[in-house]
């Protein structure tokens, strides 16, 4: 491990070789410069190698065959599930549910715990900056049981307004379901004191970690968090897992969300009873390739550190930030790099976002464009669409050059003026 330019404390360069896909080469020898890891961050090969090991070695069933794979099977998953337990510091590993993903663990606590326990005339807080998997959910609860939905209003910069918290978390309010981090604005959202004010008014808080987890270190209970959800995908871990973090008085209170093989202890003709924590909540076949594969995610990332991660990233957002700001008619939305995580949204004057992403695909540069699955957000931020450039801990300064030199080759060519500079 050595100092970099970027004041870092790994050596980047040695770092992207852990990420097979980083060394391609795009067709027309353009370079790969890949600013879309808040949409899905990429593998290192301790994690495909891992479902390789899975797959080639002893795959089975899990919680089924007392067979050697079986048994390595069950093993390996208990094993990912304690790993992500300490990840999260949560209590216990009985706390950590496999899931599909942040939209399906959302999904779970809005069906089993929003549906039988809320009534007309609660209340459930969100913020303008939901990402529709924690907005869409609540919405469709709220109509099923009368709740009511109200939103922490945002400052112009893209911050929760806290001076306005009182005016709308109430002693109605039975959830504040917040996301950590804005997957638009970056903003990091104050989770500790959302947390206390929500408990003092007697209502729980879920956390959407799906953005945050990959860039800082969570610990549900020093935190105070009631349910917590994030993806695998976007932590270099594969495809279709996820998990939700319950507290187990929560989760034991609530009735299964998906009901089948595995979730559980008895059933007769006419009735069933549940399995115990986690089994309750994992109904059917789990991702169990994938499942392990997350553990071997989670050690990546431990094993590079939260510190030398955010040091790096936030020398890119900076430098993000000033070079971006050079180019005429730039608009940064959210707030300054202090309060903000490694996101970059923008809009360019006369430029729209779409057209943005397919020239910067040109010169290999991936970016993400549209409303972010924010819609909301959007409405706020007066404009229906974005550009975004996401960094994840194996990016570069000189990827942050090249977003740059791309922004500037597509002014040109979206204008007209001037030499064709290809
Ligand atoms: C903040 C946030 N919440 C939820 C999600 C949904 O995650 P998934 O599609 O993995 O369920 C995303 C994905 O972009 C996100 O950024």
């Amino acid at each position: 491990m050595s100092e970099t330019a970027t004041g870092s404390v790994f050596d980047v360069q040695t770092l992207r070789r852990d990420f097979p896909i980083l060394g391609r080469e795009l067709s027309g020898g353009r370079p790969l410069v890949y600013l879309d890891s808040a949409a899905s961050a990429q593998k290192p090969r301790a994690v495909i190698e891992k479902e390789r090991e899975v797959y080639e070695n002893y795959y089975a069933n899990a919680y089924r065959g007392v067979y050697d794979f079986g048994a390595r099977i069950d093993e390996e998953l208990e094993a990912s599930r304690a790993k992500i337990q300490r990840f999260l510091g949560a209590a216990e590993p009985q706390e950590i549910l496999f899931t599909a993903g942040t939209t399906m663990s959302i999904n779970l606590v809005a069906g089993a715990w929003g549906r039988p326990f809320l009534k007309p005339g609660d209340e459930l807080l969100l913020t303008e900056m939901e990402h529709h998997a924690n907005l869409v959910p609540w919405q469709q609860i709220a109509r099923e049981t009368g709740a009511t939905l109200r939103f922490i209003p945002l400052t112009t910069d893209g911050r929760l307004d806290l001076d306005r918290l009182d005016e709308v978390l109430t002693e109605r309010t039975r959830l504040v379901a917040v996301t950590a981090m804005s997957n638009v604005l970056g903003t990091i959202n104050p989770i500790d004191e959302l947390a206390r004010r929500a408990h003092e008014r007697g209502a729980l808080i879920l956390v959407d970690a799906a953005q945050s987890v990959p860039h800082h270190p969570t610990n549900v209970a020093a935190s105070a968090i009631d349910f917590l959800a994030f993806s695998g995908h976007k932590l270099f871990g594969p495809t279709g897992i996820g998990v939700l973090y319950g507290r187990r008085d929560l989760l034991e209170a609530m009735d299964p969300f998906l009901c089948g093989g595995h979730m559980i202890a008895e059933v007769f003709r006419d009735h069933s009873t549940w399995a115990e924590l986690p089994a309750k909540f994992e109904a059917g076949t789990l991702p169990i390739t994938q499942a392990i594969a997350l553990g071997t995610a989670v050690d990546y990332v431990e094993q590079i550190g939260f510190d030398a991660i955010a040091a790096h990233e936030r020398a890119l957002t900076t430098a993000a930030h000033q070079r971006l700001a050079e180019i005429p008619g730039m608009q940064i939305h959210g707030p300054a790099i202090e309060q903000k995580g490694a996101i970059v949204s923008f809009s360019i004057e006369k430029v729209h976002p779409e057209d943005l992403a397919q020239l910067l695909d040109r010169k290999g540069v991936f970016v993400r464009h549209g409303h972010h699955c924010a819609m909301p957000l959007h409405e706020h931020l007066g404009v229906p669409a974005t550009t975004r450039a996401s960094f994840a801990l194996y990016n570069t300064l000189s990827e942050i050059d090249m977003l740059v030199e791309g922004i500037h080759f597509a002014r040109k060519k979206l204008r007209l003026t001037g030499p064709d500079p290809t």
